[in-house]
């Protein structure tokens, strides 16, 4: 069983890995599958901005490519952001968390305030087929 620190640390030790020349915001994403596995990513930023990779897209994709469907639970951190409020995941990776059925987001702030988020709360009236 993940723990929350234990999910909060991965998120963090995961945004060091952040390729992030342009914006300099390194973030770190830590996720927890239906199998209780752990997995993380970090922001790819691209010279073109528009194909750049946010952290939580970056984990998702990587779950979903190893078979994962579901997560109940995910931490995003920015550790070295300015404005915490920057640490929210944007509405792209929102709809994609709605998709897998993200239940929990924990966001974390570079003064290590931890706030925890129901999906609904982020994301009301997401778009689901
Ligand atoms: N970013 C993320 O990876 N996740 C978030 O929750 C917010 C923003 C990245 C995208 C870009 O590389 C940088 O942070 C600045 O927007």
């Amino acid at each position: 069983m993940i723990t929350d620190p234990e999910l909060i640390g991965a998120a963090r030790r995961a945004a060091l890995g952040a390729y992030a020349p342009y914006s300099e915001f390194h973030v770190g994403a830590a996720l927890v599958t239906e199998s209780g596995e752990m997995l993380t990513g970090s922001n790819v930023e691209n010279a073109a901005y528009g194909a750049t990779i946010c952290a939580e897209a970056n984990v998702i994709s990587t779950a979903v490519a190893a078979g994962a469907r579901k997560f109940s639970k995910l931490a995003v951190a920015c550790v070295d952001a300015i404005d915490v409020e920057s640490a929210y995941p944007c509405g792209n990776c929102r709809q994609l968390m709605n998709e897998f059925g993200v239940e929990t987001v924990i966001v974390t702030t570079a003064s290590g305030e931890i706030r925890h988020h129901t999906m609904a709360d982020l994301l009301p009236h997401g778009f689901n087929l």
